[in-house]
């Protein structure tokens, strides 16, 4: 599983931070009952950093709460359908929404805004009600423009912080050492790439010239690599064929953010993530979102970094993606604002 996920409380109290007995970290998950949500849910009760998971969907949750909370870690886990998301949410530090439908081929992840929008919009009214200074994770596509409708959501009701709202873009660098370890024969845990831009086709922009397993990758082979990571999730619905896309690999993925979120909540320094999150680094240029490496704090967002140095044609990559996300960007905020 993920590197420290699994570590046990001793090694967590020797780190010098809390342990998970001793920070409540409530956990909850919308659209528990998804293709996405249960394995994540699964994953989230593996780890002994969540003490308590509130598993939610329109129906279902109940069900999948019943089964995952046999698992026997010491985590509480409760189901709630539709009309009880009051208590879902109350209380929970950490919300992660995978909520919403998933590509067919053929389809790009903006396709699905229509359908997606409305649903992101209505669980964050939930939020900024129920659970206002939740730490919120977005993985509903298309993640560039429902990460400004949840943020729009926030700001009308008063209670956006910036610090709180993530963009969930860890697949795309999990993909990209995965990815990358294939081509060069090696094991994924020991290559570490930085992805940046967003979580859509080409404004996935991976840094492979920072990674030293990946700064020797040229020519044909570079582009074709760089491609897949940017289409990866096409792969993936290719192969499901109408059944929907990736979900058991952004399970772990979004239980990695969580995890890694959680760990810095409670007080471990250094930990830095890539995440599509509200940011100045190309904001003159209308880009207000912006998946960057960012270290995590104990209030959120604690350091947003800057990219460094970038090879040409991570330059020519970075520029097609920052000519894209304005579009997104701006489509996700005047659903809300033009409502
Ligand atoms: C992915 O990256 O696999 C997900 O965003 C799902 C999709 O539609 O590709």
């Amino acid at each position: 599983m993920f590197s420290r996920a699994v570590q046990s409380t001793s090694t967590i109290a020797r780190r010098g931070f809390s342990s998970s007995l001793r920070s409540q970290r409530a956990v909850a998950v919308l659209g528990a009952a998804g293709g996405i949500g249960q394995p994540m849910s699964l994953l989230l009760k593996a780890d002994p950093l969540v003490t308590s998971l509130r598993l939610y969907d329109v129906r279902g949750a109940p069900g999948v709460a019943a089964d995952i909370s046999h698992v026997n870690t010491a985590s509480d886990v409760k189901g709630f359908e539709q009309a009880n998301i009051e208590q879902a949410l109350t209380g929970a530090e950490v919300v992660i929404i995978p909520a919403g439908v998933p590509r067919k081929p053929g389809m790009t992840r903006d396709d699905l805004f229509n359908t997606n929008a409305s649903i992101v919009q209505t669980l964050a009214e939930s939020v900024a009600k129920y659970a206002p200074k939740a730490h919120v994770l977005i993985i509903s596509n298309p993640v560039n423009s429902t990460v400004p409708i949840f943020a729009e959501v926030l700001k009308k009701a008063g209670v956006f912080d910036e610090k709180r709202l993530f963009g969930v873009t860890t697949l795309d660098v999990v993909r990209a050492s995965r990815f990358l370890a294939e081509i060069k024969k090696a094991d994924p845990k020991d290559i570490n790439v930085t992805v940046v831009g967003g979580h859509s086709g080409v404004t996935i922009v991976p840094l492979l010239s920072q990674t030293p397993q990946g700064k020797d990758v040229k020519g044909e082979e570079y582009k074709a690599l760089v491609k897949r990571i940017q289409f990866g999730g096409d792969e993936v619905v290719q192969a499901k064929a109408g059944t929907g896309s990736a979900t058991l690999s952004m399970g772990y993925a979004g239980a990695r953010f969580a995890n890694s979120l959680i760990r810095a909540l409670n007080g471990e320094t250094g930990v830095i993530e890539p995440t599509f999150v509200k940011s100045p680094l190309y904001a003159d240029k209308g880009v207000e979102y912006f998946a960057s490496n960012v270290e995590l704090g104990t209030e959120g967002v604690k350091n947003i970094l800057p990219l460094g140095e970038l090879s040409a044609e991570e330059q020519e990559l970075l520029n097609a993606a920052l000519a894209e996300l304005p579009k997104n960007i701006q489509k996700g905020e005047k659903f809300v604002t033009s409502a």
